[in-house]
């Protein structure tokens, strides 16, 4: 039996986020420059994606530069924005063809221009379609995003456009860049560094993760499938006792 066939239809997440991490490491142990990580990391994005569309997972989110990351040596984020470009430009045909959505989260607006409009072509091309959600977490981060939800719900406030008691768990969902998505239940991160880097902080509360040693660019089909089977063999608990979900 495959992987695939092992993995439970009835309980497969409809929504997976992915910390892409390693590309630097795996570029040195082969004694190349990081950009050379990050390039063969698209063929890793490839894979995940079409493990992701065989399972039927609704939306693939995928941590692909924070806000943090303009920090990096300017030569990387330049190749880190010029690959983005590159990539969009030359897979929108395919990825339109095989029915994917693609999307972003984040501050785009701090992208470069010709990176933002590779971005807004490839949601005008895409946007109709029924399969899976490519989700692009780009100049991304938790804290900015509930930074503005804050804000916007405190200037809601101020305006007297809603009350005090207004404010609850869905109002600020809805506020997120995530808005009408469900949060993930299942996050992934690789390379064995055990952190969270400031990745959708309030959509992962009652995520299960999953951490593996593989570093991104390794990372490939077999790999989501392992991971969608080791999430299957957890019990989510969400704050209860394992004999009241035994009875729901
Ligand atoms: C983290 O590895 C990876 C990134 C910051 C960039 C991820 C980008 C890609 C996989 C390529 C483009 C993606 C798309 C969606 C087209 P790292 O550089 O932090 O690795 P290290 O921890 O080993 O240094």
């Amino acid at each position: 039996m495959s992987l695939l066939e092992k993995i439970n239809r009835d309980t497969t997440p409809k929504h997976i986020a992915i910390i892409m991490d390693g590309n630097g490491r795996w570029a040195q142990q082969q004694g190349e420059e990081r950009l050379f990580g990050h390039n063969f990391g698209v063929e890793a994005v490839r894979e995940t994606l079409k493990a992701a569309q065989d399972m039927n997972v609704e939306h693939l989110t995928l941590y692909a530069f924070s806000t943090e990351n303009w920090s990096r040596p300017k030569e990387e984020v330049d190749g880190l924005m010029d690959l983005l470009i590159k990539t969009i430009g030359n897979e929108v045909e395919e990825l339109h063809n095989s029915n994917v959505v693609i999307t972003t989260i984040g501050n785009t607006s701090g992208l470069p221009e010709s990176c933002q409009k590779e971005l807004r072509d490839a949601y005008e091309t895409t946007k109709n379609n029924s399969g899976i959600n490519l989700i692009l977490a780009l100049n991304y981060s938790a804290k900015w995003e509930l930074t503005n939800a804050t804000r916007e719900i405190a200037r809601l406030v101020a305006a007297k456009e809603i009350g005090l008691d207004d404010v609850n768990d869905d109002l600020i969902s809805d506020h997120l860049s995530t808005k009408g998505i469900p949060d993930p239940e299942l996050l992934i991160r690789t390379s064995g560094e055990n952190r969270v880097s400031n990745f959708l902080l309030w959509q992962i509360a009652y995520s299960e993760f999953h951490f593996t040693e593989i570093l991104w660019p390794d990372f490939g089909r077999e790999d989501l499938y392992k991971a969608v089977l080791d999430y299957q063999s957890r019990e989510r608990r969400f704050g209860m006792v394992s004999a009241q979900i035994e009875k729901s």
